[in-house]
Formats: C-alpha cells, structure tokens, sequence
C-alpha cells in the first residue's frame, strides 16, 4: 500500500552547505515548520522530517512513494538524547550505543508514546540512530527536534551517496537539499534489535557482525550475549518490515557473477549494452577507475579497488550505470564476512538473486 502521490515541491539547493550557516538555519526552519530537508549522513544521504510531527512524516511517504508499513529511523545528536524517543534503554544498548555512536548504526527499542505511529508504522519499536556526519548532527540541533530520515531515493531506487545523485531523485520532492560532498561509508546503517541478551542484525552494515562481536567480547557484563542474523531468514519472515521490499535497485538489471569474464558475458548479453563492476585485488587506492569496456557501443566497466570502496561506491556505480543506458549491470560477487556481509545483501536485493 502506498501513500498519495506527491505533491510537486519548490526545492532549495544548499551547496557546500557545511560551511553556509545561513543554510543551516534555513534548513532547521523548513524541518520545524513541518516540511521536508534531504540530509547528508556518512552512509547515505537522507530525506529528513521533524520525527515528532506526524504530518511531516507522513508526507515523507508520499515524497518517496515509500509503503506505509516501512518504519523510518529517528535520528538524535547526542547519545543523551535517545531517551526523547526510546521508552526504556536496556544495558546492551546503552553499551552498543557508547562503543558505536555517532555512527553507522541504528537499534530498534520500544518507543515512547509521543513518538507518533507514522514513524513506527504502528509497531510498539522505534528505530534509533546518531549520526556522525558533522551536517546532520548540526542540522538535528539547530531544528531542536529528532529527524526521521529514510535514503534520499525513490522508493525502491539505490540511495543516493553523493550531492548529485540526492539531487536527481529529490529535486521537486523535498523542501531543501543539503550538499554535504560524498558519503563515507556508501551503504546505509546497520540496524540491530536488543533483546534481553540477544542481539539481532535486521539489516547488515558498516558495523559488522566481526565489530559487534569484540565490542561484547571486551565487555565483561555482555560477552555472553549472542548474536543472531537475521536477515539469513528475510525470506521466510522479515523481522525487520523493510527487508520484504524490492530495494537499491537501478533502471538495468542487475547479475552477480563470481568472476568476470567478458567473453562469455558478451555470449550470455548479446546486443546488450553491459555495465561491468569489477572488484580489484586492493592493490591500487582510491578513485573509481573506468576500465576498458567490452563493447565499444557504450558499454561501462567500472573498477573498484577493495570491498571496502566497492561498499562506498556501489551505489554510485549504479548511477553512473543510469546515466550511461547500460540494460545490464554484471557485479562482481564479493567474499562474504566484514563488509563484504552488507556488501553482498544489497547486491542479492539490487539483482532480485539474478547470477551468471
Ligand atoms: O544509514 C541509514 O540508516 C540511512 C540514513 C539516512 O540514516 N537511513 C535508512 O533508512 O537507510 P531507510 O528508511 O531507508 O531504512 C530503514 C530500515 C528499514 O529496513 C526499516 O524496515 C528498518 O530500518 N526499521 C525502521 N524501524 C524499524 C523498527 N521499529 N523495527 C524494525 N526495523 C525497523
Ligand atoms: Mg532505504
């Protein structure tokens, strides 16, 4: 089920915003006065919204064409602060939170009464998280109100990592954008619900299973704790409403391959226009590298260097793949484990399970 289809809105544009406090402040007016400001965050930009004004968010839905069963994450500045939302804090969490915040990660908690139920889609839990990115933890404090923030996408579409590609979605649809340069970690947050002394992964992220773990294993009150993912069980029961949705997912169809063999894709695509991502052996650093396409009839192959900014870019090779008309994208399968957990979850989702 879908909310009502958008409304066209007249959207501001604040570029290099970190160093505007004149957007800042302007920003700030927009979520108090009830209205919609996309965010950056070090994971993913965010459309954000006044977390406590049921209108405001329930206009996000719209916005994004987002189901209205998907609960939002509230984000906070200050670990001090979760208590505005969260109706108790279990011990794990309190601890979860100070090893881990500001951060990329988010726990689900029982909610407070006054958090209205647009923000939980009516479950009794509310999802919470303090980011680290210095313009969302700015603009949370100048609005003085928590802000509910899904990815800055179209329903269903790749978030958006970077200025430009919040821009393409949500130009028109938001109030105000903030450009806040590119995200550093490139997939969105890791969301974890506490359970006495459980600990379930909804959604795997940049803090992985591995950090969870000798987080808990230092501690001597929670090294007995267990860890259970379950997103290993997405497909029988979602714990977590959002995994049952078709997600990231770019205009081209998406493959997995376990090795990238341009011969026999260009058997398997004939008269295809192939978008290539190829993970390199980490030797050479940094920027994405276009290598030599397969096809010289606008096809793309992109390279990344480690799993680590295959996890910070792939987002935005799915853009640049957009952007090129490519009908098919092949990523190249990573090792599971670390990053490579999350990593590989947002590629089974981008490609419905589709290999080569
Ligand atoms: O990195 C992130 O988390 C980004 C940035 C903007 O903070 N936000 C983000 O939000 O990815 P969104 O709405 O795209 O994903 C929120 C996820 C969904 O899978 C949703 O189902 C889950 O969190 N979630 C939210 N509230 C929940 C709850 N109460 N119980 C279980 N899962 C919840
Ligand atoms: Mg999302």
């Amino acid at each position: 089920m879908q909310d009502k289809p958008h409304v066209p809105r007249h959207t501001l544009i604040f570029k290099n915003a970190l160093e505007n406090l004149e957007a800042l402040s302007q920003a700030a007016n927009i979520i108090r006065a009830g209205g919609l400001v996309v965010m950056p965050t070090e994971t993913v930009y965010g459309l954000g919204a006044n977390a406590m004004d049921d209108a405001a968010v329930r206009s996000i839905f719209s916005a994004k064409g987002r189901p209205q069963d998907n609960p939002l994450i509230a984000h906070v500045a200050d670990i001090a602060d979760v208590g505005v939302l969260a109706a108790s804090i279990p011990s794990l969490a309190a601890y979860l939170f100070s090893r881990f915040s500001p951060g990329p990660l988010t726990i689900v908690l029982q909610k407070k009464p006054e958090v209205p139920d647009s923000v939980c889609a009516g479950l009794a839990t509310v999802a919470i998280r303090i980011p680290e990115h210095p313009l969302a933890r700015a603009l949370i404090r100048a609005a003085g109100v928590p802000i509910v923030a899904p990815s800055a996408n179209i329903s269903g579409r790749p978030s958006p990592t970077s200025f430009t590609m919040a821009l393409a979605d949500m130009d028109g649809r938001a109030d105000a954008i903030l450009d806040g340069g590119d995200c550093k970690h490139g997939l969105e947050s890791t969301v974890i619900a506490v359970e006495g002394d459980t600990l379930r992964i909804l959604r795997p992220g940049a803090v992985t299973s591995e950090m969870l773990r000798e987080a808990l294993l230092e501690s001597d009150l929670f090294k007995a704790c267990l860890i259970l993912d379950a997103t290993s069980e997405e497909n029988h029961k979602p714990s977590s409403p959002g995994m049952k949705y078709a997600h990231y997912q770019p205009k081209a169809q998406v493959y997995i391959a376990q090795r990238i063999d341009q011969d026999s894709i260009t058997d398997i695509f004939p008269h295809k226009k192939v978008g290539l991502i190829v993970l390199g052996d980490g030797s050479s650093q940094g920027r994405l590298e276009k290598t030599a396409p397969p096809y010289p009839d606008g096809s793309l192959a992109l390279r990344v260097a480690s799993r680590t900014e295959y996890a910070r870019l792939l987002y935005r090779c799915f853009h640049l793949m957009d952007e090129a008309g490519v009908d098919v994208i092949v990523a190249q399968e990573a090792e599971q484990g670390g990053i490579g957990t999350a990593l590989m979850n947002r590629l089974r989702k981008a490609s419905s399970g589709r290999k080569i």
